[in-house]
């Protein structure tokens, strides 16, 4: 048995499998599956969004196989029979993994693999798919917002039949799986156009298995149509007698809502194509970092503070996130997108219908739509970083619409963070208000006060010292002296409240989850939070968040970074972050 770390490119093994010489007649052939031997690869676990390494990793001999093989084997009794959907962000390897995962789910006893055309299905639309065709799960081929390309990030994410991401009970398993793997199935010589919208049906080992490569967008875009109204965002977008058409710039960053955004936007809703910026999915994304953001999005940003745009928005690689603009780049932060969206939701006709179950946001996300669900007497949940904590609650009918600062918003239409369905649902409240970005948010303020907020990201630290640091700062928050500590910076002070390494009892299967961030809580409301990223490829991610709530109106127009000058100053000294990782400014700051 070969061990192998993932920290570096193993050699090629000598277990070669047994291959065809000759590639299978699809339409008629009747094949057997067979297994290979392989080696453990150490360090198969999933992070906060399923498995992301660099590509080279995933390129290794059976590397890929072996974790599409424990995906398939966590699936237990539901495995044999069942039916998956299959498809990515279109980046790098993404097809190859897509042609590996037909072999490999054939050869397992996979009864059907919904597979979108080119590979490519959003994240959001992957969910939706699962969903609508009631399938055991579906496994996506993303890194995400990471950068994409021969020297860059692959990943594969497994969701379960809700649509929503493996939750860790099912994670752990598949990671578990892996540890002992040392053979997996597979019939290496199908070989299928996935490029080509087809049905194709075969036997393996005897039994029925069919391969559905659809359309990658229909079946979102029926979706979107039943949320929103888009008659009225038509009329919007396109002005009428008494009001100038609203001017949208959308960016789809090379990555894969591009498809989506042409159909939605061009076909349906008619926004010039002019408008409708980096639409054709590309494996290395161009070379941008498609992360939705001030810094990575900043072509955008630029665009809109120079032309004559109302609205933009930006998705990432997968099409989970969004940034939401609004004229002369008004910046909207993902807090108070989820804050505004949730005072507002009565405009959108879904929830007309369904009504208003719940608000939730992750743990660091700032606290306005708190006091939006304090409001409206609608019941709220904080949960750990990573969409998948929503899951449970949206499937015990307990919760619609939720967020996290990192970009992300969606709500229970399907068990994943939607980017196009976040710049849809401000559409139509836009076109409901009849306001500006602007307007909306300062209106918004007046009403609930402001949280300011923002992360500062720490990237490709040395794993070591972050620990550290982490440790360093657990330890000094929970001596019993910290609480009741009047900490200053400019003449500001804030008093510690309390503080802790965040844990979460999910409420409705009371699974515990420790050690989400460390929380620093003041008097007034306001926040400082520490956690390691759960999604970066090499090193380590140290990021910090600050929340400050201010509710005098002369500060709500206030620079952002300004207000929080003095909290940031002493999350830097509490936290020695320059002495234990030797950075004086973050990668990145949203
Ligand atoms: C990051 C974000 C988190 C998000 C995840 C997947 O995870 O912080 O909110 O759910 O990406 O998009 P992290 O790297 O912080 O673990
Ligand atoms: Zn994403």
């Amino acid at each position: 048995m070969l061990a192998m770390l993932d920290s570096e490119v193993a050699p090629a093994t000598t277990l070669k499998p047994r291959m065809h010489t000759s590639p299978i007649n699809m339409s008629t052939t009747s094949v057997t599956s067979f297994t290979v031997d392989t080696g453990i690869y150490e360090g198969q676990k999933p992070g906060t969004s399923g498995l992301r390494k660099a590509v080279k990793i995933f390129q290794q001999e059976h590397y890929t196989e072996n974790f599409v093989q424990a995906i398939l084997q966590a699936l237990g009794d539901q495995l044999s029979g069942c039916t998956l959907v299959v498809g990515g962000d279109g980046r790098f390897y993404g097809k190859e993994a897509v042609n590996k995962i037909i072999r490999i789910a054939a050869a397992n006893g996979v009864r059907k693999l919904i597979i979108g055309q080119n590979g490519i299905l959003s994240t959001p639309a992957v969910s939706t798919i699962i969903r609508k065709y009631k399938t055991q799960g579906g496994i996506v081929l993303t890194a995400s917002h990471n950068p994409g390309g021969p020297d860059a990030d692959f990943g594969i994410k497994f969701n379960c039949d809700n649509g929503g991401p493996a939750p860790d009970n099912i994670t752990n398993k598949i990671y578990e799986i892996t540890k002992t793997l040392e053979s997996y199935k597979i019939i290496p010589d199908i070989s299928v156009d996935i490029d080509k919208i087809q049905n194709i049906s075969i036997k393996v080992d005897g039994k029925p298995f069919t391969i559905d490569i659809i359309d990658s967008v229909k079946d979102y875009l029926e979706l979107m149509k039943e949320i929103f109204d888009f008659a009225s965002i038509k009329k919007l977008l396109h002005g009428s007698a008494d009001k100038p058409a609203f001017k949208v710039l959308i960016d789809s960053m090379n990555g894969v809502t591009g498809p989506y955004v042409k159909r939605i936007f061009s076909t349906e809703l008619g926004v010039d194509d002019t408008s409708l910026v980096n639409i054709t999915p590309l494996e290395d994304f161009g070379g941008l970092h498609p992360d939705p953001n001030l810094t990575y999005a900043k072509d955008l940003v630029n665009a809109i503070k120079q032309g004559p745009y109302d609205f933009g928005a930006a998705f990432d690689g997968d099409g989970d996130r969004n940034m939401i603009l609004g004229k002369k780049a008004f910046f909207v932060t993902p807090s108070d997108s989820l804050a505004v969206l949730a005072a507002n939701l009565k405009l959108i006709p879904y929830f007309q219908k369904t009504g208003i179950k719940g608000f939730a946001r992750s743990m660091p996300t700032a606290a306005a739509i708190d006091r939006v669900a304090a409001k409206y007497g609608v019941q709220f949940f904080e949960v750990p970083t990573g969409w998948k904590y929503f899951g449970n609650l949206m499937d015990a009918k307990d919760l619609s619409l939720c967020g996290e600062e990192s970009f992300g918003t969606g709500s229970d239409h399907i068990r994943e963070k939607d980017g196009i369905w976040a710049c849809l649902a401000w559409l139509n409240v836009i076109a409901g208000l009849g306001k500006s970005v602007e307007d909306i948010l300062l209106d918004h303020w007046k009403i609930y006060g402001r949280n300011f907020f923002t992360r500062y990201d720490y990237e490709n630290c040395n794993a070591v010292s972050a620990d550290k640091m982490i440790q360093y700062i657990e330890i000094s928050i929970q001596k019993p002296a910290f609480i009741g500590k009047k900490l200053q910076y400019e003449g500001k002070e804030y008093v510690v409240k309390r503080a802790d390494n965040y844990s979460y009892t999910d409420p409705v299967d009371g699974s515990k989850t420790a050690k989400q961030g460390l929380r620093i809580l003041f008097e007034d409301g306001s926040r400082i939070i520490f956690r390691l990223s759960g999604t970066g490829s090499s090193g380590a991610t140290i990021r910090m968040y600050i929340d400050s709530y201010e509710n005098d109106p002369a500060t709500f127009v206030k620079d952002a970074q300004l207000v929080l000058k003095p909290l940031i100053n002493i999350a830097l000294e509490i936290s020695e972050l320059h002495q234990h990782i030797g950075r004086d400014a973050p990668t990145v700051i949203t």
